[in-house]
């Protein structure tokens, strides 16, 4: 490795100020004189969406795999997986010349209306954070950097490049970081990629909490952060909250405006410095691994085969599935012929080949005859005829498979979403099929939640096969046929309608601004809390056998935040072929100082079993299982007492309750000042001690004058009830008559003794 420090002494102010703008639309500026080589990225995530012309930002990319997108990886949990296929896209990147893979993306699914979710893994930060560390390890051990994604609160495409994500501390902290802050802390990605948007008034590429706070000294990230394309705005305010590199270059005026900066003192030639830092330790790692060779398309084309079969969900099956004995099998909907496999926009790859659908199904199908029915156009026309063909054949035949794909004009990146329904040809043709062909199997290609009440009753079974990569054709295939038995759960929750969807109220803003007024409660969260049925819960799925959950345990029933716990459970094959289970641990916190969701999922395991066969499924959970962050005193905390800890199968199917009692081994420091409550004075170990006898003799005092209910001379009321939730102050200046010392020096004096002990 280039000695950094004295390479930064060599480059003049000019040098320094292009190096942290590009070169290209996807190259770093050299600096030939100093031996600094350029350094190639390319989009990200799901494939190596290589530009053979660095200038040109979206013509035709080289030939590579095209992987299934985010939320079929999030629905595998298995992140044994991600990592080898973080493994395959490095050879890729290897041998398509690429330094950085721009991804993975860990956006929340705030609402499932946002264009870019099929791009994300999860609706929970928890999933999201573990999934994106293993595919970040994958791609990193093979000496190729990743770009974590888009950095942070960018949750829509409206307005994305300007819209002003309007979030509170604690939901930031508890929702929108922390799948960044896993994958920062466990998988060290080279960079992380700002945001467009705004977050609380100040755009992403200039926001000093989150990208200097937080992310560099809170979090510890070492690598460089680069602006999402075109999110700069001001390139020194950038470089000053902490953008170390703007893309795309080249951006002449704007190096000319950071050397200007310098030179007229506005701008701190140590924060430029900085920056250059962490751009040559990443131009520098990357040019140890050698970019050359060829990568197996045929060994990754069966790669994402098999990711795709792992994170496809059987969301219904009345036992139509998997098919067995048909003679005659009626294949109807264009996305059979022409496979609908990933999403429009930058994350769009120009595929090694495409395994059709139709063909993969005709290739298991052994002597049954197949005939095709396109079933609905490309564009939004109505096409009765189209309706009627379909009917025909499904008539005769033995079983319906429609492949019905959400079409791109309605579904990609920037743009959302307007309501979550197939088009209204794709819900009529189903409905007309389903009336002739009580054995009618849906196939979905979409990259988020379709709504399904008008016509699921009417069908025997429905998978769901996502944006499902170049190689899901043959995935399904094996699928519908059982040559896979289905393991995919759910990684976001699939609601009935979408007015009952968390951010509905508040989507997607106006006047510039998006409040995010829902909170803590996206998702499963909301969901819970607010006992609204849905579609299918967050973590469901079906398979072909049946899994049994026993003797579940806790490894202490007390236990210190810092040591955490592990929970263990039997699951048992019941059935009678071989399968795969994703047991899923939520947390639920008893009582709390601050309102929590009524759970939150904390730890899963995938994990194999042959018919009849048991195995254990150990869980482990941290200090952050059961902490909630606290805005007042800005860090995680945990709460002595109970929490329920809930072994389930879905985010609904809770399988066993197990309790421990938590033991806080903080101190937490005293946040009590003059407007706190009498309540906030009680809650604080400190100031219920100090405050104690005054509340004692308060409520001798109101009883002797009014009685213990009030009394008839008195006001009719619970008048300490009343003061609870008034500033201490407050309470005393009503009484002022009656004390001895002014309010003001009593709550002064009653402070400081709080404060001061131990
Ligand atoms: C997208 C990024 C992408 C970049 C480069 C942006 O518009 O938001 O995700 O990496 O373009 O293509």
């Amino acid at each position: 490795m280039k000695d950094i420090q004295s390479l930064i002494a060599q480059m003049t102010l000019e040098e320094k100020a292009a190096l942290c703008t590009g070169a290209s639309a996807w190259t770093s500026t050299p600096v030939e004189r100093l031996g600094i080589p350029e350094m190639v990225v390319s989009d990200g995530p799901h494939g190596v969406r290589r530009v053979p012309d660095v200038h040109a930002l979206g013509a035709q990319s080289l030939p590579a795999t095209c992987f299934p997108t985010a939320s079929c990886l999030a629905s595998t949990w298995d992140v044994d997986l991600l990592r080898q296929m973080g493994t395959a896209l490095a050879e890729e990147a290897i041998a398509l010349n690429v330094d950085v893979l721009l991804g993975p993306g860990v956006n929340m699914k705030r609402s499932p209306l946002g264009g870019r979710n099929f791009e994300y893994f999860s609706e929970d930060p928890y999933l999201s954070g573990e999934l994106a560390a293993s595919l970040i390890n994958g791609i990193q051990s093979r000496g190729v950097g990743t770009s974590l994604k888009h950095y942070a609160a960018n949750n829509q495409e409206f307005q994305r490049f300007s819209i002003d994500a309007q979030v509170d501390e604690r939901t930031l902290r508890e929702i929108y970081l922390p799948a960044f802050e896993k994958a920062v802390k466990q998988a060290k990605p080279w960079t992380v990629m700002c945001c467009y948007n705004k977050v609380n008034g100040i755009y992403g590429s200039e926001h000093h909490s989150l990208l200097t706070d937080i992310l560099k000294k809170e979090w510890g990230f070492e690598g460089l952060v680069v602006s999402d394309w075109g999110a700069v705005h001001d390139r020194v305010a950038a470089l000053k909250g902490g953008l170390d590199w703007e893309m795309p270059g080249p951006q002449d005026r704007r190096v000319k405006a950071v050397v200007a900066a310098v030179r007229s003192g506005d701008l701190d030639e140590a924060i430029l410095d900085e920056s250059v830092r962490r751009i040559l330790s990443v131009v520098f790692k990357a040019k140890q691994t050698p970019k050359d060779g060829e990568f197996d398309v045929e060994a990754h084309h069966e790669l994402a085969r098999k990711v795709a079969a792992e994170g496809m969900v059987l969301l219904k099956n009345n036992g139509i599935l998997p098919l067995k004995g048909q003679h005659h099998i009626a294949v109807i909907g264009r996305a059979a012929e022409e496979a609908h496999f990933q999403g429009g926009g930058s994350s769009h790859i120009n595929p090694t080949k495409v395994a059709v659908p139709f063909r993969e199904l005709q290739a298991q199908a052994g002597n049954a005859e197949l005939t095709y029915a396109e079933g609905y156009p490309v564009d939004n026309s109505f096409r009765p005829e189209m309706i009627a063909q379909a009917v025909g054949l499904a008539k005769s035949a033995d079983v319906a498979i429609l492949y019905i794909a959400l079409p791109s004009y309605k579904e990609s990146e920037g743009y959302d979403r307007t309501d979550l329904d197939l088009t209204e040809q794709q819900v009529a043709l189903i409905k007309a099929v389903a009336k002739v062909q009580p054995k009618t199997v849906v196939v979905l290609n979409n990259g988020a939640p379709v709504a399904m009440s008008t016509w699921i009753d009417d069908v025997a079974a429905v998978l769901e096969a996502w944006m499902m990569g170049q190689a899901g054709g043959g995935a399904i295939a094996d699928l519908l046929f059982g040559k896979v038995n289905p393991s995919g759960k759910l990684a976001e929750t699939y609601p009935l309608k979408l007015t009952d969807t968390p951010a509905y109220l508040n989507w997607p803003g106006e006047a510039g601004e998006v409040r995010y007024g829902e909170g803590l409660f996206i998702g499963y969260r909301y969901y819970d809390a607010r006992q609204i049925p849905v579609l299918f819960p967050f973590g469901y799925g079906m398979s072909y056998t049946t899994f049994a959950y026993s003797n579940a345990k806790v490894s202490a029933t007390t236990f210190k935040d810092v040591d955490g716990l592990t929970v263990t459970v039997d699951v048992t094959n019941t059935g009678k072929v071989a399968g795969r289970e994703i047991v899923q641990v939520y947390v639920h916190d008893r009582k709390s100082g601050l309102a929590r969701p009524p759970k939150e999922l904390k730890g899963f395991a995938k994990v194999e079993l042959q018919p009849g066969e048991t195995k254990t499924v150990s869980i482990r959970l941290d200090f952050r299982a059961f902490a909630y962050y606290h805005p007042e005193y800005k860090q995680w905390i945990t709460e002595a007492g109970e929490f329920d800890l809930l072994i389930a199968a879905s985010a609904t199917d809770i399988r066993h309750t197990l309790t421990a009692t938590l033991q806080s081994t903080l101190r937490l420091p005293c946040v009590l000042d003059k407007e706190s409550t009498i309540r906030e004075w009680t809650a604080d170990p400190r100031g219920n001690v100090v405050i104690a006898p005054l509340l004692q003799k308060m409520g001798e005092m109101s009883r002797q004058a009014f009685g213990a209910d009030g009394g008839t001379e008195g006001i009719g009321m619970d008048i300490m009830e009343m003061f609870m939730d008034m500033p201490l102050l407050s309470v005393l200046l009503f009484q002022q008559s009656m004390l001895p010392t002014p309010a003001d020096e009593m709550v002064d004096g009653l402070l400081l003794q709080a404060h001061s002990m131990k």
